[in-house]
């Protein structure tokens, strides 16, 4: 096959999804296929005009690549491509969106609300702790948690700079205690559990991306029902937004709380594929080798 792997872009994610594409364009050409890098430009509908792949493995994490847009424009073109289609992708960008969707449908996800960043300043949106996020940005870009004690970029000090202020709007949520826990899904199978253990306490963009700075437990020591009911939350999610490929729900279970503790926070429709990231590490201890999820991935644009 000719595939074009599309990566990079002008998202605060463009390096992670340069390691993303990189690893799978490596990977598809050790598989045999031809394979074209093509980094995301304004004149990408052109490039992949010239090119004709046979389909796009897209790469992309963050806007526009995770939001639909690119999703559309392929849509339009008439290239087949890897993962979820513009509808899924326009509401699984939006964590606000995301909630409207699957709460109705029983999915435990925490409550929140919008705030206006400037309203920070003056008051706590929500009783502490709590964390502060930008609605359609990923791998914690932006991510503030509002501790009562010491605070990490604590809003309401004004002289507090916190990359949070970058944002006009954020969506405030409960903070959970306790761990944190993500699954992944290929095709209709959750693959499992992994908790996440980041040395500084806070799973942030350096402790994803630094090798050595957080501990993945695979399976996750934790009770065989939190680990069905992750699995169960995960491929729900999957289906009722409709996602193709593979897709990651991170979670937050606060352990003293039994199973009533757990929460979905969202669903990545574009999950990490470099060396640290979870979609391959789960994968491979299931047996699947990244080179075999690579192809999967795009057997399932292609089926
Ligand atoms: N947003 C990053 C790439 C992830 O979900 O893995
Ligand atoms: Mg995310």
């Amino acid at each position: 096959l000719h595939i074009a792997v599309l990566m990079g872009g002008w998202s605060a994610e463009r390096e992670v999804s340069l390691m993303s594409g990189n690893g799978v364009a490596d990977a598809l050409e050790a598989r045999g296929h031809r394979v074209s890098r093509v980094e995301l430009t304004r004149q990408v509908a052109v490039t992949l005009a010239e090119l004709k792949p046979d389909v796009v493995f897209n790469a992309l994490h963050g806007t526009p690549g995770e939001d639909g847009t690119v999703q559309g424009m392929l849509d339009l073109m008439g290239v087949p491509y890897t993962h979820s289609g513009l509808v899924t992708s326009v509401i699984a960008i939006d964590k606000q969106l995301t909630k409207q969707a699957l709460v109705p449908h029983g999915v435990p996800m925490p409550g929140g609300r919008m705030v206006k960043s400037p309203e920070l300043f003056e008051r706590d949106p929500l009783p502490r702790p709590y964390v502060l996020k930008p609605v359609n940005e990923g791998s914690s870009v932006g991510v503030a948690i509002v501790t009562a004690e010491g605070n990490y970029g604590n809003p309401i000090a004004a002289e507090a700079k916190g990359p949070w202020q970058e944002f006009d709007e954020l969506l405030a949520e409960p903070f959970i205690r306790g761990r944190e826990l993500t699954t992944a899904v290929l095709g209709d199978q959750a693959l499992g559990v992994t908790e996440l253990k980041p040395k500084s306490g806070f799973y942030d963009y350096d402790s994803k991306y630094t090798d050595g700075l957080t501990e993945h437990v695979f399976p996750a020591q934790i009770a065989d029902e939190v680990t069905e009911a992750c699995k169960r939350i995960a491929l729900d999610a999957h289906r009722l937004l409709g996602c193709k490929g593979a897709s990651r729900s991170d979670f937050r279970w606060d352990d003293s709380q039994g199973i009533e503790g757990l929460f979905l926070l969202e669903v990545n429709t574009q999950p990490g594929m470099t060396p640290l990231s979870l979609v391959p590490e789960q994968a491979r201890h299931l047996g699947i080798s990244y080179g075999e999820l690579v192809q999967r991935i795009v057997d399932e644009a292609l089926g």
